[in-house]
C-alpha cells in the first residue's frame, strides 16, 4: 500500500526546520503533500499563494512532494487527499501539550487518520516562523534560518510594510 503524508502549518514563511522535516517525510512516505492552512484568525506576512510558492520553490528537488492549501478541518482534508498520515515536527516540549491535544482530537474525529511526530533535528530545536519574522523586523540576520529565497522575500516584504 502507498502510503501517503500530510504535513499541515501555517509556513509564514517556510523555515529552514520545516524543510528538514518535509525532506526526512519525502524518505519515510510514498508521497507527501505539504499544506498550507487557511486561518483567518492570524494576520499573516504572506499570503496563502505566496506561501505555497515559496514551498514549491524549495521543495523542488523532492519528486514525491506536493505543496496544496486547505481550510476547515485537517481530517477531513487528509480524507478528500486519500493520506493516511499526518506529520507532526516536534521541537521541544513546550510543543507536546498542544500537538498532543490536537492529535488526540484529531483522532476522536477520525480515527483512521495517524499523527506520527517527527523530532526536529537539534539545529533547528529553536526555530520558528514567528520567530524569524521578528528577528528579521528588528534588522537581524535570518540567513542561517531561511533558505536564500526566503530572506529575499522576507526582505522585500519589510521594505514594503515601511513605505
Ligand atoms: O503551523 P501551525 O500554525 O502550527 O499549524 C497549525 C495547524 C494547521 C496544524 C492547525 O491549525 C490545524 O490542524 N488546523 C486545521 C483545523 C482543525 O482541523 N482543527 C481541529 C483539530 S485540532
Amino acid at each position: 500500500m502507498l502510503i501517503t503524508a500530510v504535513y499541515p502549518g501555517s509556513f509564514d514563511p517556510v523555515t529552514n526546520g520545516h524543510i528538514d522535516v518535509i525532506e526526512r517525510s519525502a524518505r519515510t512516505f510514498d508521497q507527501v503533500i505539504v499544506a498550507v492552512v487557511r486561518n483567518a484568525s492570524k494576520s499573516p506576512m504572506f499570503s496563502i499563494d505566496e506561501r505555497m510558492k515559496l514551498l514549491t520553490q524549495v521543495t523542488s528537488h523532492l519528486s514525491n512532494v506536493k505543496v496544496d492549501h486547505f481550510e476547515g478541518l485537517l481530517v477531513s482534508y487528509v480524507r478528500a487527499c486519500n493520506a493516511q498520515v499526518v506529520i507532526k515536527g516536534l521541537r521541544a516540549i513546550s510543543d507536546f501539550e498542544y500537538e498532543f491535544q490536537m492529535a488526540l482530537m484529531n483522532r476522536t474525529l477520525d480515527s483512521e487518520v495517524e499523527t506520527l511526530f517527527m523530532m526536529t533535528s537539534n539545529r533547528y530545536s529553536y526555530l520558528s516562523s514567528s520567530l524569524v519574522k521578528e528577528v528579521a523586523r528588528l534588522g537581524g540576520p535570518i540567513d542561517k534560518l531561511v533558505p536564500p529565497l526566503v530572506v529575499a522575500e522576507v526582505q522585500v516584504k519589510l521594505l514594503h510594510a515601511k513605505h
